[in-house]
């Protein structure tokens, strides 16, 4: 059911992109006024999520680990698994971010009526697919910068040339686009297919997937397929970056809708699941070292707290504790 409301919700938009973007004020809208608000929304929403994260109190050290933490000199330590010094810290962290490797060793249980009933299996597919899908993505938006800089800088005609090297038609095929594609499918084929993950998937798992396969099919069949005015659209992207904003009558109606994709998904990206692309750098989980045998850290915000020892109790209740026959502390020298 979320599958196929997420689904129509997409067809909706990018119906809307498409319609909008043949009639000349609708044109103007979908080209200037909704990228301005989009980005608007995008940067005061990812503002407001930094700020909140970074006031969240963090007073203990709470990063997830599954190595042995540094203690005494003769046992051996997990460096990257459980870092202890700023720098393990960042190795860890860039292992993270960039090979994703926690979800590298992710395994899924699962019930199976014969053999052994419950199995934990690896799951190097998921893994896999995330990884393509996050780097074709990086790939495809660093390219991209070919229509917001003039002249297009050296480092985007390098990769445009790497990602363009079998040279398959005209225009030249960008394997990243494709592979994007290909990630996010993959992605969308587990969460229907398994049933465990279908279960747990909702509304906004789904949208954010369609909404990411419509903005790369839209750019794929924009640029092999409906071919439209590059110059036109660079012009367009420059006006809006210097805040004098043209829209050449020249740019195919499939623009507008890739544009109005790309422009929900700013807007939506603070308030969704996505943002756990600068969250990742804020997560204390996994950007704090883990050296709480070593260093005693002390909550900065402790008041001080009236306890009642012991000691202050027998001395309380000594007359009732000798009558009752038990044992005293301050006697025999011994805890109770
Ligand atoms: C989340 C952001 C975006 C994604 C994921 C994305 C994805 C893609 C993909 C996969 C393609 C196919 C060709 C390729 O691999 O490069 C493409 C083409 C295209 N995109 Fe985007 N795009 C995004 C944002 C934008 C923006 C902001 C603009 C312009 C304002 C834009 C304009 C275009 C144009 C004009 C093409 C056709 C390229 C050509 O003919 O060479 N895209 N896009």
């Amino acid at each position: 059911m979320h599958a196929w409301t997420a689904l129509i919700t997409i067809i909706i938009l990018a119906v809307a992109g498409y319609v909008g973007g043949q009639l000349s004020a609708t044109r103007v809208l979908i080209g200037t006024i909704v990228p301005y608000v989009a980005i608007g929304i995008f940067l005061v929403g990812i503002a407001w999520r930094v700020i909140a994260w970074a006031r969240s109190p963090v007073p203990f050290r709470i990063p997830t680990t599954c190595g042995q933490q540094k203690s005494l000199p003769w046992i051996k330590r997990a460096r990257f698994d459980s870092p202890f010094t700023p720098g393990e810290t960042i190795v860890r962290m860039l292992l993270e971010v960039l090979l994703f490797r926690s979800l590298f060793r992710n395994t899924r249980a699962e019930l199976r009526r014969e053999g052994p009933r419950l199995l934990y299996e690896e799951e190097k597919w998921l893994w896999l697919g995330a990884l393509v899908f996050h780097w074709s993505m990086l790939v495809v938006l660093l390219r991209h910068l070919r229509f917001f800089r003039e002249p297009t800088p050296a480092i985007v005609l390098l990769l445009q040339r790497i990602d363009g090297f079998f040279q398959i038609g005209a225009p030249v095929v960008y394997w990243t686009g494709v592979t994007m594609l290909a990630a996010l499918g993959y992605l969308l084929w587990r969460r229907l297919k398994i049933p465990q993950v279908r279960y747990v998937s909702l509304f906004t798992d789904y949208f954010a997937l369609y909404l990411l396969m419509a903005i790369a099919g839209s750019g794929i069949w924009l640029r092999y397929f409906t071919k439209t005015d590059i110059v036109g659209v660079k012009q367009l992207t420059l006006g809006l970056m210097t805040f004098t904003p043209v829209v050449p009558t020249t740019v195919a109606p499939l623009f507008f809708m890739h544009l109005f994709l790309v422009s929900v998904l700013l807007a939506y990206f603070p308030f969704s699941k996505l943002v756990h692309m600068p969250g990742i750098f804020l997560s204390p989980t996994r950007n704090l070292p883990n050296n709480s045998r070593a260093v005693r850290h002390i909550n900065p915000w402790n008041y001080p707290v009236k306890v009642h020892t012991y000691e202050e109790w027998e001395e309380e209740f000594r007359d009732k504790l000798i009558a009752a026959g038990l044992p005293l502390d301050k006697e025999s020298g011994n805890h109770v």
